[in-house]
């Protein structure tokens, strides 16, 4: 990674004996501890209010890095990592106070993996506590669950700690292709001179899952997809695709195009939104129930598992560019793509030999999995005849670098120890992503469904005629 061990400090996850941690955070603590990443000195305490001592929390953290790592650990590097574990049961009512005895360093990062609901009251009692000096706070989205509450939450968060210390977790920035949009945008000279409406015909955006909300059903019914995924996860990668050059590489500067980008996003019509909800199908082969049979969820639920909209972004660049997002889970496959159709040719000199409308040049961001970037362009296929055929340029990280992208956590803990903002989001940032959706949240278009394992609603494809949402395969490389 070409990074630093951070200066000296204590780790705490809040939630530790939760599945964000299990999953995520002891897998990621784990690998940045082999790679030499975490601060030399400093210990990592789990705390929750759960019955577990330091032997059980060591147990539990062992366990997790066995499933979840990314590397296969060894003996010597998970003993290393083990001996910085300790734990501290939390008791609801002594407000955060044992979190306090137990921590000995004058810094710390403090990463609160609790549901949302949590968050303020935990916030309040860090300030309790009078660990608000020296304590940097990591929280996950979604932060808050309307424009109200966010700001509210926002303001709370101040109370007891600065803007400079606060960091809002979206884990899509954490991944390595998209940080490499700013590479690949800014950093070669051919993309950026044809970046914009001039060129662009329209830009397409699938965040689709085929997993369901699995044991999350409780915590889903209360988000959906728009305010899981669109919210943060798209408008962080629509913030990104579209921004104008920083002025340098750091935080404030990409934060301050960033907010531009996300200030010139129109709010959302709901006449331009279609929100879905899973029924049982089918996927790779396997029955899986519909959203409303899931564990949670509420028979009559009308939480959308799946949305569509399309954006506007009424900005000197991009002004008449549609920008057409749809997320879902138990789509057909998991696949989450940014597609850019160029314009096409001012002339069809070609006309009656098959290309068509659809094979306008085309580039795809294959966010994950394969990951990497194809070029779509048309070729004449050999021949005595004139006839031409859509091809490839495509690039894979696989085989460019030979390696498989690191964990998003990893990256985005390491930052957060080293006090680099670069990859978080912003106040106003969060704030004006709230503000886009707040219409939609006012006035939800009613649930339209869709089978698990096909690729959302029909009614979707009205959002996109007399074009058609872009299939996986399609030029993309693969
Ligand atoms: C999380 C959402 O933020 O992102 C989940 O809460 C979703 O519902 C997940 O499954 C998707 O992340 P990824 O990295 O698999 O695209």
């Amino acid at each position: 990674m070409g990074l630093k061990a951070p200066p000296d400090q204590d780790v705490v996850v809040v939630g530790a004996s939760g599945d964000l941690s299990a999953r995520k955070l002891l897998p990621a603590l784990y690998n940045l501890s082999a790679e030499g990443l975490l601060p030399r000195r400093g210990s990592i305490v789990g705390a929750a209010p759960v019955d577990m001592d330091d032997a059980a929390f060591v147990d539990f953290a062992r366990d997790s890095v066995h499933k979840y790592s990314r590397t296969k650990p060894t003996a010597t590097a998970l003993d290393a990592f083990c001996k910085r574990l300790r734990f501290v049961r939390l008791d609801p009512k002594a407000a955060l106070r044992d979190l306090r005895a137990a921590l000995k360093r004058p810094r710390r990062v403090v990463y609160l993996a609790v549901p949302p609901s949590a968050f303020e009251t935990l916030i309040l009692q860090l300030g309790a506590a009078d660990l608000g000096a020296g304590t940097s706070l990591i929280i996950e989205k979604p932060f808050g669950h309307d424009l109200a509450s966010a700001r509210k939450l926002n303001r709370t968060i101040h109370t007891v700690l600065p803007e400079q210390r606060i960091f809002r977790i979206d884990h899509y920035l954490g991944k390595e292709t998209v940080q490499n949009l700013l590479i690949f945008r800014f950093g070669n000279s051919v993309f950026e001179r044809i970046w914009n409406r001039d060129a662009i015909a329209r830009v397409e955006i699938t965040v689709a899952e085929s997993l369901g909300v699995e044991h999350r059903g409780a915590f889903y019914e209360q988000t959906g997809a728009i305010r899981d995924i669109v919210q943060n996860h798209v408008f962080q990668v629509v913030a990104i695709t579209a921004m104008e050059p920083p002025v340098s590489f750091d935080a404030e500067a990409i934060s301050n195009e960033k907010v531009k980008v996300l200030r010139a996003l129109q709010p959302l019509d709901p006449a331009a939104v279609v929100r879905g909800q899973y029924t049982a199908g089918t996927i790779s082969g396997q029955p899986v129930a519909g959203y409303r049979s899931e564990p949670g969820v509420d028979p009559k639920s009308t939480t959308e598992t799946y949305a569509a909209m399309r954006l506007r972004i009424d900005s000197w660049r991009w002004s008449g560019v549609p920008f057409f997002v749809r997320t879902g889970k138990r789509m057909a496959i998991r696949d989450t793509r940014i597609v850019i159709t160029f314009r096409e040719v001012p002339l069809h000199l070609f006309a009656g030999t098959g290309v068509s409308a659809v094979d306008s040049n085309r580039l795809v961001v294959r966010i994950q999995p394969d990951e990497g970037i194809a070029v779509t362009f048309v070729a004449k296929v050999p021949g005595p005849e004139v006839t031409i055929q859509p091809v490839n340029m495509n690039f894979t990280y696989g085989s460019a670098f030979k390696t498989s992208p690191p964990e998003a956590y990893e990256r985005l803990l390491h930052d957060a120890l080293d006090g680099d903002h670069t990859l978080f989001i912003r106040e106003d940032e969060v704030e004006r992503g709230w503000a886009v959706v707040q219409p939609v949240l006012d006035q939800p278009p009613p649930i339209v469904r869709y089978g698990a394992g096909s690729w959302g609603p029909k009614a979707a494809d009205a959002l996109v005629a007399p074009l058609h949402w872009h299939e996986p395969g399609e030029g993309d490389g693969l």
